[in-house]
């Protein structure tokens, strides 16, 4: 363990004095101690690290991923309420850049209350799976469901292509050289949808003819395509953590402890050792894009919602991926731009029956987590220090499988593990004009 490494020379500094003074209860040893860290635990370091973050890897079910235009007419959509039934939902009404493009809510709300927690897109363009269950498997696809969710901003299909249309129409259409301009009518009915909630857009729908579905589905993925290539702007950028690991590197013993302080170097030690996180918590994001039981227990409670279109019990992984593998939007569909013989490997080798998948969740990115609170997929903890308290006592799930033991840590030390999740804090790498709302002035 390296916090029980002999101390570095500022630490033998303190305790020859205290020694030759006897003020041993002054000048604690460890006052400026540095973590002595093995080679392997130096790797290790380096590998959590943001130096280690590959380029972001192209989207090839996305022909417009990379495209400067596409980015830019994706940053108008996600500010844009317009593509909600009451005018007043945007994407960004709930990730909001200035909450690290979260809400700051226990559970999302838009034009209902979600029975779930909203979680921050940063970075997200690198996770193989989107949502808490990862039920899609590209940001375009993902971008598809608030639009239509009838809590989140509500619109059936054809609205929102109509809308879309309207405003937008010549700048899509110089990008994906064309989208459809809809007459109001049979052919193209007002609301029509395939939403298994709402009878009335689900029989328009029905009726329609299945070349103008198709139409519909395209102009609905290209919407979702061009807010895609502008979330893929929104990166991590260095933190404290980093930059600790970058003085070591070097070499600079000094700029290393002015980076990082001592609890959040102890916090470190203990949470690539005694703690464990890094089982999960790794790579330079500090996920590991899988899904874990972690015997968060059952929210009571949420079963007396009526709006909830979700069972009382959230399972999760289990039935998230077989809505990926059902959805429509995913890697190997129609509307996809892979080459379905070579692309989409995630996709065609996921892991879709198994006893870890009831009560899994996506393992969340830590990156600037201390500014995302609350926490978890139904926001059940206010603070960092209740997260850390759960994983202490050693959860045991109610439903499904945790490997998770008890840490057995002390308060200091679990205080040290916060003052770590601290420490990955930083700004995003994006120009400031991606950060704020493309109308503000
Ligand atoms: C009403 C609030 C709300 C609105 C509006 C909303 N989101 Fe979300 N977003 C959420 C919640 C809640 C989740 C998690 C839902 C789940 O896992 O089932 C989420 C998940 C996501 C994720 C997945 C992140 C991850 O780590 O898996 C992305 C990306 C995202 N939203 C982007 C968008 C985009 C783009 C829009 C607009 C088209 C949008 N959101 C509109 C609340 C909202
Ligand atoms: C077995 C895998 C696993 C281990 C080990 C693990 N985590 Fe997690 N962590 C997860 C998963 C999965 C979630 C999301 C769970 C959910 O919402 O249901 C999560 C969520 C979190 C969150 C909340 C993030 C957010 O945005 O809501 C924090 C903070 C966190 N973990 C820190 C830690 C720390 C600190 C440790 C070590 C003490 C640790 N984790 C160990 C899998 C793990």
């Amino acid at each position: 363990m390296p916090a029980t490494h002999p101390a570095s020379r500022p630490g033998l500094v303190a305790r020859t004095l205290a020694a030759a003074t006897g003020l041993t209860l002054l000048l604690p040893v460890t006052a400026c101690r540095q973590q002595a860290w093995t080679a392997a635990e130096r790797a290790t370091l380096r590998g959590l690290s943001l130096a280690s973050l590959p380029p972001l890897p192209p989207d090839p079910s996305n022909s417009v991923a990379d495209r400067p235009e596409a980015a830019a007419l994706g940053h108008r959509l996600f500010f844009d309420p317009r593509l909600s039934a009451d005018g007043k939902i945007s994407c960004a009404h709930c990730h909001q850049p200035a909450l690290r493009f979260t809400d700051g809510l226990p559970l999302g709300e838009g034009i209902g209350r979600l029975q779930r927690h909203t979680p921050s897109v940063v970075g997200t363009a690198f996770s193989p799976w989107q949502f808490w269950d990862g039920r899609t498997d590209s940001q375009w696809s993902q971008a598809l469901q608030p639009m239509e969710h009838p809590l989140e901003m509500g619109l059936a299909r054809t609205e929102i292509v109509r809308r879309v249309g309207r405003v937008y129409g010549a700048d899509l259409r110089r990008i994906f050289g064309s989208f459809p301009e809809l007459d109001e009518g049979a052919r193209f009915p007002a609301i029509a949808a395939p939403r298994t909630d709402d009878p009335v857009a689900m029989t328009a729908w029905e009726g329609m003819q299945p070349e103008d579905r198709v139409t519909i589905d395209r102009a609905f993925a290209q919407v979702g395509k061009v807010i895609a290539a502008y979330e893929r702007k929104l990166q991590p950028g260095p933190s404290a953590f980093d930059r600790y690991v970058d003085a070591l590197e070097r070499g600079e013993d000094k700029a290393a402890a002015q980076s990082l302080d001592q609890q959040a170097q102890a916090g470190l030690a203990l949470f690539i050792g005694k703690a464990q996180c890094i089982n999960c918590h790794n790579g330079p994001r500090l996920t590991n894009d899988e899904f874990h039981n972690i015997g968060l227990p059952l929210l009571a409670g949420l079963s007396s919602d009526v709006r909830s279109l979700r069972p009382a019990v959230d399972l999760g992984r289990e039935p998230g991926v077989l809505a990926l593998l059902a959805d429509p939007f995913n890697c190997l569909g129609t509307h996809s731009d892979a080459d379905k013989t070579r692309d989409c490997a995630e996709l065609r080798y996921v892991k879709s029956v198994g006893d870890t998948l009831p009560g899994a969740f996506k393992v969340p990115s830590l990156r600037g987590v201390s500014r995302t609170a609350p926490y978890m997929h139904d926001g059940r903890f206010q603070n960092l220090a209740q997260v850390v308290a759960h994983y202490n006592a050693g959860p045991v799930p109610l439903l499904g499988h945790s490997d998770l033991k008890p840490l057995l840590l002390t308060l200091r030390e679990q205080e040290s593990l916060v003052a770590f999740l601290e420490a990955l804090d930083g700004p995003l790498t994006a120009e400031e004009r991606w950060l704020r709302s493309p109308t503000a002035p």
